[in-house]
Order: C-alpha cells, then sequence, then structure tokens
C-alpha cells in the first residue's frame, strides 16, 4: 500500500495524528529531502529513507512502487495538503510507482495557515496556484476576474517566472486598482516566518522561493 500523506507547511508539529501513527510504523518513507526534514522526528527508527530531488524522481518512485509490492507500507510525504497544488507529484505515484490508488491522509496547507493568518475564509476567497507545468494564462486571467468580483485571493507564485512582484504588475495591467492590498507570508510556521503587508503598487521586492500571497479586494 502507498500513502500520500501532507506533513504540513513546515512545523513539525502540525500534522494529523493518523499520520504521526502511520510515520511511526511505515517501512518505507519517501520524498524530497526539504520535506522528509519536516518530519523526521515522527518516523520508525527502522525504516527505509528515501530521499529524492527533481532529477532522480522517476527512479526513486519506481523503488517505492516495487517496495509496496512487496508488502511493505510505503508513505510519501508532500508538503502542505496534497490537494493544494500537489497533485501533479501525485501524479508520479501514479506513473512511476504504478500505483493507480493510493490512499491520500490530508495535510494542513500553507494555504490555510496563511488563511488563518489573514482571516480570510475561503468561501469568501479563492485560491490559485501558478506553481505548476504549462500555460498559466487561465489561471492569471481567473486571478485577476476574482478580485474585480470581490472576492479575496490566496495565491502560490510560479518560482522564478511568477513572483510576487510580477503578479502585482500584472494585476495593475489587468485594471485592478494599485491600492489593492496585498500580503506575501514566507516560511510560514517555520522558525523564520516573515510577513510583509503592502499595496499591489508597492510590491517590488523578491521574495523567498517558499512564499505565497493573500490579496484582498479593494473596498
Ligand atoms: C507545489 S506548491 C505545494 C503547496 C503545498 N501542497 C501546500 O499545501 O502548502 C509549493 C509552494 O507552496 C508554497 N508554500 C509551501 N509551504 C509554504 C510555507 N510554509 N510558507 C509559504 N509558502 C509555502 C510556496 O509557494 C511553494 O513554492
Amino acid at each position: 500500500m502507498i500513502y500520500a500523506v501532507g506533513i504540513g507547511p513546515g512545523d513539525p508539529d502540525l500534522l494529523p495524528y493518523k499520520t504521526v501513527l502511520l510515520l511511526r510504523k511505515a517501512s518505507v518513507i519517501a520524498g524530497f529531502e526539504t520535506v522528509l526534514n519536516v518530519a523526521r522526528k515522527h518516523f520508525n527508527p527502522e525504516a527505509a529513507i528515501i530521499s529524492m530531488g527533481y532529477k532522480d524522481q522517476p527512479e526513486k518512485m519506481e523503488l517505492v512502487g516495487e517496495l509496496s509490492r512487496q508488502g511493505n507500507t510505503c508513505v510519501v510525504c508532500f508538503m502542505g495538503d496534497v490537494n493544494f497544488s500537489g497533485y501533479e507529484y501525485l501524479e508520479r505515484i501514479v506513473t512511476h510507482c504504478k500505483e493507480p490508488n493510493p490512499e491520500i491522509i490530508p495535510g494542513i496547507s500553507s494555504a490555510q495557515i496563511a488563511a488563518g493568518r489573514t482571516r480570510t475564509a475561503f468561501e469568501t476567497a479563492v485560491f490559485i496556484t501558478f506553481h505548476k507545468r504549462g500555460d498559466i494564462a487561465q489561471d492569471k486571467e481567473f486571478l485577476a476576474l476574482a478580485l474585480k468580483q470581490g472576492k479575496s485571493a490566496i495565491v502560490i507564485p510560479l518560482p522564478w517566472d511568477f513572483m510576487p512582484a510580477d503578479i502585482c504588475q500584472y494585476l495593475m495591467d489587468s485594471h485592478i486598482s494599485g491600492k489593492t492590498k496585498v500580503e506575501v507570508f514566507e516560511h510560514l510556521t517555520w522558525p523564520t516566518e516573515k510577513r510583509y503587508t503592502m499595496t499591489i503598487a508597492d510590491c517590488k521586492q523578491t521574495f523567498s522561493d517558499v512564499s505565497l500571497m493573500v490579496i484582498s479586494p479593494s473596498k
């Protein structure tokens, strides 16, 4: 069996108890090194740890698939929650591990933490990720439209092609008021967490690749 678990935004105590129990008994635990580091204190000390990067991901995922077919309980760790900008990675479990139906255990997304910090209810907001392969033109249009309709937007930028400064410039080019409020969060729940509050006209600096924006519509 392969479990796809969200290990949260960075604070190692922000994991569902079910995930902690699973990590304590799993015989194989896989994921990107930075993601594994978040949850490492919960790992079964006997587990085989399969750490991967973008380049060796296919063969490492194939190994996870093989170990799962041999009867091991395998856990693949995702940053935050799988259901927030995680499906491209989930797809690798299907294609490389050859597991058509991994069991998803949701985690806490960085988007949910940002929503909490800014008191943004999801029913008044849209969630948009630019952190994906392929064309993002429709997502850009959707963002501008949502703001024009009075929604807030919780936005994951695309390192390094469409970062907060580019997103804000795009919005002004799309006739969104420069006075619109934007908050950028770096490293949410990490000891290095930072929060920046400004207008989209003032949003010109370079932020970390681990950053997320909350844009509030003009009143
Ligand atoms: C591929 S997306 C995955 C999001 C993840 N599934 C989640 O639920 O948080 C990765 C991007 O999410 C954002 N992100 C993830 N964790 C973050 C954190 N702790 N603080 C700020 N942004 C974060 C960053 O923009 C990062 O580049």
